[in-house]
């Protein structure tokens, strides 16, 4: 069992409203994976992420969530923890928006939403890992008082390890 508390999976902010997974959301997931350029994700497999993603989250008490905009009530991207790169007592914080809805500060808003559900999970240190090109990622974090800690490198480049100490 984990020694800290689950992290709330239902966040809200301002303009925007982050809760568990849906399967009506796997179009959407798919849409978002297509934009990224990566491999295309078929309609099945954005359903078996989805409930992957929400067995993940009970066992370990984080997970990345849906974001939806209350006004338009659409859904925009993800933004939440993972272990990713780093741990379960000292994870990740990561995000992906549609870039129709890019510089609006969503992510910034949303993240900041994400930080203090894990403050309130006990934790006391999060890590985000980023490609050196990814000026708008740097940014958010920047925002949010993270601080660059230490590069790595795999087959694809450098990746830049950003840190936050949590109150
Ligand atoms: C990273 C990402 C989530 C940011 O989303 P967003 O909602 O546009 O972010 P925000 O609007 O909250 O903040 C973005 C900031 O970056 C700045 N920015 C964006 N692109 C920039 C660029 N090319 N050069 C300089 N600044 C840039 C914006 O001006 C803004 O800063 P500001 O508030 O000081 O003006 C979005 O770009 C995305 O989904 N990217 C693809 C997925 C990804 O890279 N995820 C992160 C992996 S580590």
């Amino acid at each position: 069992m984990s020694a800290y508390e689950p992290m709330s999976f239902h966040l809200e902010t301002e303009r925007l409203i982050l809760q568990p997974w849906a399967e009506t959301d796997a179009e959407a997931l798919c849409a978002l994976h297509a934009e990224r350029g990566d491999g295309n994700l078929t309609v099945e497999e954005a359903r078996e992420l989805i409930a992957n993603g929400l067995a993940s989250a009970a066992s370990s008490g984080i997970a990345l969530l849906p974001i939806r905009r209350r006004v338009e009530n659409d859904f925009i991207g993800y933004c939440g923890l993972l272990v990713g790169r780093a741990t379960i007592e000292e994870p990740e914080i990561a995000y992906e928006l549609f870039q129709r809805v890019h510089g609006n500060g969503y992510a910034t808003e949303a993240a900041r939403a994400v930080l203090d559900a894990a403050i309130a999970t006990g934790r006391r240190r999060l890590w985000s890992t980023v490609r050196t090109w990814n000026t708008a990622s740097f940014r958010v974090l920047d925002k949010l008082d993270f601080e660059r800690d230490h590069t790595t490198t795999d087959d694809r480049g450098d990746i830049v390890w950003l840190t936050r100490a949590l109150p």
